[in-house]
């Protein structure tokens, strides 16, 4: 792929910017490797955050603590928000949104539907609609593959090094494409929850009317995977409200790259509503998804 060398995305060197995406993969894959072969037989609760169902475990903060670290040691001058508490402004222009697992209610349970999210992003991460990804990755350690893009750079996914499949040319990235699909009727929708019990009262409600107008959804439990999901056209869509920049941070970037379109109620996905999706699909379901509609 080739891009202007001085001004790959917001101002970074080419070279600088494929630097950070190599980065993100090293550091989602060193996460992912330590949440999945560390996972103690039962998972303890270390705390909960907005509702008692909103969990951290143990794993949650070693993996934050491992990415901050790394994070740290590799670029001093970056900013850095985690899901479980990190928070250093930086002085670079550069901060690291990171959530060190995504899915942790699967996580708690033992369904591998889980994931490390790490994006890159310039602008002022802490405000929905003032910030926009440069790189991300989003490790599968279940699945034992890394998803990442940077801007300018396609979409890819490629096997965990290390697992037995890393002969000449099995480790070869696969590029990633949304689905073509545009008809509301056929699409496949993933969606999640919030943990507050009257946000998931409004979100049934919403779904109440989405439902009958879609193929069907899955509940996957990872923001992130959803996202990935729609980048490797395994699912046609995703909208959820209530989500926070890292669980979508690295996503977006994944399913922009991969020829998608990711939205809130304005052009910038955050909590208020995100939707993703390939271009044929996505403004009838941000249209399905606006609060004024039910
Ligand atoms: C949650 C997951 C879930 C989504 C929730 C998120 P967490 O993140 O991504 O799929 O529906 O809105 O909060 O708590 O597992 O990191």
């Amino acid at each position: 792929m080739t891009t202007d060398p001085s001004t790959a995305a917001d101002g970074l060197s080419e070279l600088m910017v494929q630097a950070l995406e190599r980065l993100c993969i090293d550091l989602a894959l060193a996460a992912g490797r330590l949440i999945r072969d560390d996972r103690p037989r039962h998972v303890g609760v270390a705390a909960t955050k907005s509702t008692d169902t909103d969990v951290v475990t143990v794993m949650d903060q070693r993996s934050e603590a491992l990415l901050h670290r790394l994070i740290r040691s590799a670029r001093p001058d970056d900013g850095v928000l985690g899901e479980e508490g990190v928070d250093v402004i930086g002085t670079s222009g550069l901060t690291w949104v990171i959530d060190p697992i995504d899915g942790t209610v699967n996580y708690l349970y033992d369904i591998p539907a889980y994931a490390v999210s790490v994006a890159v992003v310039t602008g002022d991460a802490r405000t929905d609609g003032a910030w926009r990804p440069v790189a991300g990755a989003v490790c599968d350690p279940c699945r034992r593959v890394v998803h990442h893009a940077r801007r300018g750079g396609g979409a890819w996914s490629r096997p965990e090094p290390g697992d037995g499949t890393d002969h000449p040319g099995a480790g070869d990235p696969e590029r990633l494409t949304v689905s073509s699909e545009d008809r509301l009727g056929r699409a496949l929708l993933a969606t999640g929850f919030g943990y507050d019990p009257e946000v998931r009262a409004r979100q049934a409600e919403v779904l109440r009317h989405v439902l009958p107008q879609v193929r069907d959804i899955r509940r996957i439990g990872s923001a992130a995977l959803d996202l990935v999901r729609v980048a490797e056209g395994t699912v046609d869509a995703y909208a959820e409200s209530g989500i926070n920049a890292w669980d979508l941070a690295a996503g977006w970037l994944i399913v922009e790259e991969a020829g998608g379109l990711v939205v809130g109620q304005g052009s910038h996905p955050g909590k208020a509503l995100t939707v993703a999706a390939g271009r044929g699909l996505i403004e009838p379901l941000r249209a399905l998804f606006q609060p004024t509609r039910h």
